[in-house]
């Protein structure tokens, strides 16, 4: 967001009606019947007070009997005063008309206070073409909002200001969701009405935590392109007009259909090649295959054994943690979604070697250090070197050392899952551990998420204290990473929208934010919100922190249905969410990530900064991302490392030796305890180790 010193408008010509550049008066004809709770209330802009402004009527469309025409030239305002009935949490709808292309600006104040700083009211296409903005602010009785023109092309036109109170009312959860029928690759579902105090706009049709699909008002959708043979797990939630999410409808599986006959294979890939190395991993090439329905991946075989897989549309893949010297033989394959699979192209056999600029880390050998784990979600390293780790879904924590000893330390008192994305999630050790002792923990509780501490003693976690509490929580969405500053000051959280996407455009709660809190639970006092834990804003889902060498907080979250992202997290900024997905939709004013993916190759939880190289863990790519922030503080050098091969990843933690630690979540099949947590042994180019 952008913040300036001072804004002095130029002296007022305040007007009334008809364009006359001499009357000064104050409107008294306000409609009077406006109160929290009753219908919204219309007041027009050619009856309020207007500064560096004339009202006209030479463009249709308008209401009442015209509309004021701002100066072209920064400072001039529009002021309603509301009446008094109209106090509380309040959504001021703003109708508009811009026939040019610029975004013209305006500044929203309410009683003089800034609510809203440069709201866009973009281009409508014609003077003719009204259309509406809203922003929510907290009125007191007989406030006077006002917009003032912050550009040098002055305001849009405007007709009229709109004040209803903010429905704050969740629909129910939608019941009876069923299956209404399949096929290979469709489900159709259907469900019953769900009820809501004004009344559903549309649902949103989720599959473990993804967003397939929204609708409106309607109370059955089928939802296609889904893979054959599969076990799908589906929930609805109802949405009003102010975005308001309802509970999670009742959850269906459904299993679709075997593919239809198919027999026909892939053909044979294109020429293997290795076009690159370093000391631990080979990078792989092929031509791609072509299928009669359609490639759906590529099996890679090293030595004769399957060690991973690659996308259908891929025709590259970097193999990791191999050993130094040892030679090693590579084969792809094709695949379809029958299962047809193409013969083995040529075979290479390839020696990892030499590799790169000093410094670059590279993941070497995989070692099964424990397994029989609730998805290890939150994982931080004790000062002797052990890691002490989360299991969401049982919320027990234990201590894990690099050889496999595991030692329960408690349980998170009041922890709740969600049977989606809650439970205890994110771990962090006090960056002065060794004399308090401190642990802190991001779970879900019956009130929201929240923060909480522990002092571990022994092997006993007790005296748990909550730190800050009531974050929204939903099925999904709940966020939950944890991360020190570099310094040990400050606590970064980050958190989820749960599941409504206006929370993450909200600075009245902590929904859709990163939070900056002292270590006790403190608000700083240069937080950009004054008295706020909000850092940033306009977030979905983040999973992921961590700090670069220069100290900056770089972040990994999901996105909707199209793309994933990475964002350097500057104080006070606005991510985008939910106008923004990735850079995609009304991105304009907010910060665009600095990388993206397509959700289906990444949905990114866990992010790890090693040497200035960013590891992001992901779910349903099921790799390892690793890119170099260079210079420009871009990500450049992508690699991807473990496609397939450990199923979905959670957390990636670097440990104190310089090595990583990896965890799986293959929570998608509701199977417990079959994750594990994988130490990966990483090395530095040129002989420089960790
Ligand atoms: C045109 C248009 C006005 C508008 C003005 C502007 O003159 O007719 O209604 O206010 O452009 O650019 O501000
Ligand atoms: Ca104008």
């Amino acid at each position: 967001m952008t913040t300036r010193a001072s804004r002095v408008p130029p002296a007022p010509r305040v007007l009334l009606a008809c364009g006359s550049a001499t009357a000064i008066a104050l409107a008294t004809t306000l409609v009077t019947t406006s109160a929290a709770n009753a219908a919204p209330a219309d007041y027009e802009a050619e009856n309020a007070l207007v500064s560096n402004g004339v009202v006209e009527s030479n463009h249709p469309g308008y209401s009442g009997s015209g509309f004021v025409n701002y100066d072209n030239e920064t400072g001039g305002y529009v002021e309603w005063t509301v009446p008094s009935g109209a106090a509380g949490p309040t959504d001021l709808t703003f109708r508009f008309a811009n026939g040019t292309a610029a975004n013209r600006k305006m500044d929203i104040t309410v009683d003089g206070t800034l609510v809203v700083d440069d709201h866009a009211f973009p281009g409508t296409g014609a003077w003719t073409n009204w259309q509406t903005t809203t922003v929510k602010a907290n009125l007191s009785a007989g406030a006077k909002v006002r917009a003032t023109a912050v550009t040098a092309d002055g305001g849009p036109n405007v007709d009229k200001l709109t004040v209803a109170a903010t429905d704050a009312e969740a629909p129910q959860a939608p019941p009876n969701l069923r299956s209404t029928g399949k096929t290979h690759n469709s489900v159709s579902l259907a469900w019953d009405a769900a009820s809501d105090n004004l009344g559903v706009t549309g649902y949103d049709i989720y599959q473990h935590g993804q967003l397939e699909k929204s609708v409106g008002a309607v109370l059955a959708t089928t939802v296609d392109g889904l893979d054959a043979d599969t076990t799908y797990d589906w929930t609805v939630f109802a949405k009003d007009a102010a975005g308001n999410i309802s509970p999670a409808s009742n959850a269906v599986q459904v299993k679709t259909d075997p593919a239809p006959p198919d027999a026909q294979s892939p053909t044979v890939p294109g020429t293997l090649s290795s076009p690159g190395r370093t000391a631990t991993t080979v990078d792989l090439a092929w031509g791609a295959s072509t299928d009669n329905v359609k490639v759906t991946g590529y099996d890679i075989f090293r030595d004769g054994v399957q060690s991973g897989s690659a996308d259908g549309a891929a025709t590259t893949a970097t193999v990791g943690g191999l050993t130094t010297g040892q030679s090693y033989k590579f084969r792809v394959r094709a695949r379809d979604a029958a299962g047809n699979v193409s013969g083995f192209g040529n075979e290479i056999t390839v020696t990892p070697a030499g590799g790169g600029p000093a410094g670059v880390p590279d993941p070497g050998t995989v070692t099964q250090i424990g397994g029989g784990t609730d998805i290890a979600w939150g994982l931080g390293f004790l000062p002797d070197g052990s890691a002490i780790i989360t299991e969401r879904e049982t919320f027990n924590i234990y201590r894990l050392t690099e050889s496999g000893t595991r030692t329960p330390l408690g349980k998170v008192p009041g922890a709740m899952g969600t049977t989606g994305e809650g439970g205890a999630l994110g771990v962090e050790i006090s960056p002065t551990f060794a004399t308090d002792g401190f642990v802190y923990v991001y779970h879900t509780a019956s009130g929201g998420n929240q923060l909480v501490r522990a002092k571990l003693t022994g092997n006993q976690l007790s005296g748990w204290t909550t730190l800050l509490g009531g974050v929204p929580k939903s099925k999904y969405h709940n966020g939950g990473r944890l991360r020190f500053s570099p310094d040990g000051k400050y606590l970064f959280i980050s958190t989820g929208d749960a599941q409504n996407g206006s929370n993450a455009q909200n600075l009245n709660n902590n929904a859709g934010k990163i939070l900056r809190i002292h270590p006790d639970g403190t608000i700083p006092a240069d937080n950009p919100f004054p008295g706020k834990a909000i850092w940033s804003y306009g977030h979905r889902n983040v999973q992921g922190l961590d700090f670069d060498s220069k100290g900056r907080l770089w972040s990994s979250e999901f996105g909707n249905s199209s793309q994933d992202e990475v964002n350097l997290i500057t104080k006070g900024g606005n991510y985008g969410w939910p106008g923004c997905e990735g850079t995609s939709g009304t991105c304009s004013g907010t910060i665009a990530p600095k990388k993206t993916w397509s959700t289906s190759s990444a949905s990114p939880s866990g992010l790890t900064i090693i040497n200035d190289h960013v590891f992001v863990a992901t779910t349903v790519g099921q790799r390892v991302y690793r890119l170099r922030i260079d210079g420009n503080s871009n990500l450049v050098e992508q690699k991807a490392y473990f496609q397939g091969t450990y199923n979905r990843l959670r957390t990636v933690e670097v440990d104190r030796d310089g090595d990583i630690w990896l965890t799986t979540t293959t929570d998608k099949d509701g199977v417990a305890g079959n994750d594990r947590v994988l130490h990966i042994d990483i090395r530095y180019a040129n002989g420089r180790t960790g």
